[in-house]
């Protein structure tokens, strides 16, 4: 699969990691920093939704993001509609999250689990299929909710393209 994967200065090292992970997997990993620990002036809005915006146009199927909580990371991505991110610290929440809500972004906190979980998170978190069934129609709202909130593309705040 190709999968992007972004973080924040607290998400490093754990992005390092699960890169690694991913490509002895087989997996096309594409990396949208951060790509030091030194805290930026930037913060995790940018990759957050710079992942997300690869994964809605379709560039790759999944994403993966990084913060120290995975917080702020899943909801900068969560502003670009149709991603669907959702944050997953434990293994049963990166179950769901793929059979129910068909997620295509995973975030974690880096400060949160360790190397070892999350790295079993992702490995579960990407080879869960979304069950379909009863899930489709409840996800379909999501897209309707998106569209009541929607007012065009745009950076809307004054603030610097993403
Ligand atoms: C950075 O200190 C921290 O606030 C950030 O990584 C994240 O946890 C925010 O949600």
């Amino acid at each position: 699969m190709k999968i992007a994967i972004g973080s924040d200065h607290a998400g490093f090292h754990l992005k390092q990691v699960l890169i690694a992970e991913m490509q002895a997997i087989g997996h096309e990993v594409f990396d949208l920093g951060a790509f030091t620990d030194e805290q930026p002036a930037d913060d995790y809005h940018l990759t957050g939704a710079q992942v997300a915006e690869r994964v809605v146009s379709g560039a790759v199927e999944r994403g993966v993001v990084i913060c120290g909580t995975g917080i702020g990371i899943s909801i900068a991505a969560n502003k670009v509609p149709g991603a669907d991110a959702a944050l997953c610290n434990d293994l049963f929440t990166a179950q769901m999250s793929r059979e129910h809500n068909d997620a295509k972004v995973l975030a974690m906190g880096s400060r949160v689990v360790g190397e070892g979980l999350a790295k079993e998170i992702l490995r579960v978190w990407l080879a869960t299929p979304f069950a379909g069934g009863r899930h489709i129609a409840r996800n379909q709202n999501l897209r309707r909710i998106e569209a009541r909130y929607s007012r065009g593309a745009g950076t809307g705040g004054g603030g610097r393209a993403l």
